[in-house]
């Protein structure tokens, strides 16, 4: 009898969770930042944003960037913008406008205004700028893309401005909070300009929540795509080695839009494991060995570029193997479904790729084998 009541209990439990998560609204945080400030700003809205105890935020950048602060955030899709039950949108001001790449993204959504797919979703502004020349005329161009495809416009007004420190510039709107990066006579943004953002943040989430669930057009859930990874790994006893380092002029990976490039060979603690040519200084079963090796060096790559989330990693696209073999050998496919499965062991269907297998008569350092890897990520 206690066993029944202890199951009902949880099934009860595990229903209110799933309804409550149900009723949060998703927020998504969408900006273009080149030095950082608009990113600072979003980090004060999405502060906001999860205030309200029943708003999730996610802030997302409408294209990579290589800036070392920004490089591991997801990359927002076009086609998710449906999904969020409001959007708070960020970009530095360009010449009295919005940025060339926040203007890039919102060309791509000619489908979604055709559609009418974002009317009725709330959203909201928020810039940095220089000296602050032309900021509100920003927010308002912002704002004039928004209006055409029908979302509704939440302004701040004069909310919060009391409590603003009066003696030195700020960058409150009534539009929408902006910092003024080049200002140098204190940090920016200000403590102030920080308050407004989380205000602004706050309220967004109160107008998303009560808007929610009122548009018709809207898509059931946002993919959250984040399992917990480091759980899965430990599960399956696979330990990620320290992300080697580069041997020459490289890097350990490079992103191209949501495409991860990563090349590894058998390096373990420092050593090539196993080095050598198959069937004169090494056996299958050791380059079988090297092939995990330099596949958890490939994840650990992977790891550090996804800003050590692997719930970031969209799909394995291609995985490609080099083994260092005489000319006769030809059960290469063989060795490399040691990579493949450890590939589809972490990621399930998303570790599914397409191959490429040769051999070759050297490989740098004399290891037994290279791995070259390409990945779709967030
Ligand atoms: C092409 C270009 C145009 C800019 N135009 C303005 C402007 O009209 N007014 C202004 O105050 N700052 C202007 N700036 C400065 C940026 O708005 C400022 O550096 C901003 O803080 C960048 O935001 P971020 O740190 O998120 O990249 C401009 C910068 C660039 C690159």
């Amino acid at each position: 009898m206690k066993k029944i009541c202890s199951l009902f209990i949880l099934i009860l439990l595990f229903n209110t969770t799933q309804i409550m998560a149900q009723n949060k609204a998703k927020i998504l945080v969408l900006i273009h930042s080149d030095n950082g400030r608009t990113y600072e700003l979003a980090k004060e809205i999405a502060k906001g944003i999860e205030s309200e105890n029943n708003a999730d935020s996610y802030i997302k950048l409408v294209k990579p960037s290589q800036n070392p602060n920004l490089k591991s955030l997801p990359v927002a899709t076009v086609d998710e913008l449906a999904n969020y039950d409001g959007i708070a949108f960020g970009s530095p001001v360009y010449f009295g406008n919005i940025s060339t790449g926040m203007s890039e993204f919102l060309s791509k959504t000619v489908q979604l205004w055709t559609e009418h797919t974002l009317e009725g979703i709330p959203a909201t502004v928020f810039m940095s700028a220089g000296s602050g020349a032309g900021k509100e005329l920003a927010i308002q161009s912002f704002w004039n893309s928004l209006a055409v495809h029908g979302m509704i416009l939440v302004s701040n007004g004069i909310r919060g401005t009391e409590e603003l420190n009066k003696a030195i510039p700020q960058g409150n709107s009534v539009l929408g909070i902006t910092t003024m990066a080049s200002l140098k006579d204190v940090e920016r943004p200000t403590k102030g300009e920080r308050a407004l953002a989380e205000l602004q943040g706050r309220n967004f989430a109160k107008v998303s929540l009560a808007l929610k669930d009122t548009h018709p057009k809207r898509a059931v859930s946002v993919t959250e795509n984040h399992q917990n990874f480091n759980e899965i790994l430990k599960q399956k006893n696979i330990v990620l080695p320290q992300v080697p380092k580069p041997a020459g002029n490289y890097q350990p990976f490079v992103r191209s839009g949501n495409l991860v490039f990563i090349n590894q060979v058998a390096l373990k603690d420092g050593k090539i494991f196993n080095p050598g040519k198959l069937e004169v200084e090494v056996n299958e079963q050791q380059v079988k060995d090297a092939t995990r090796v330099t596949m958890l060096n490939v994840l650990a790559v992977l790891q550090e570029a996804v800003g050590g989330d692997l719930g970031r990693v969209k799909q394995c696209v291609q995985l490609t193997g080099i083994f260092n073999t005489k000319d006769d050998y030809a059960k290469h496919a063989e060795l490399m479904n040691i990579a493949s499965d450890l590939t589809a062991e972490v990621f399930g269907d998303k570790g599914k790729h397409a191959r490429a297998t040769f051999g070759a008569s050297s490989i740098p350092v004399n290891s037994s084998v290279e791995i070259q890897a390409v990945f779709e990520v967030e």
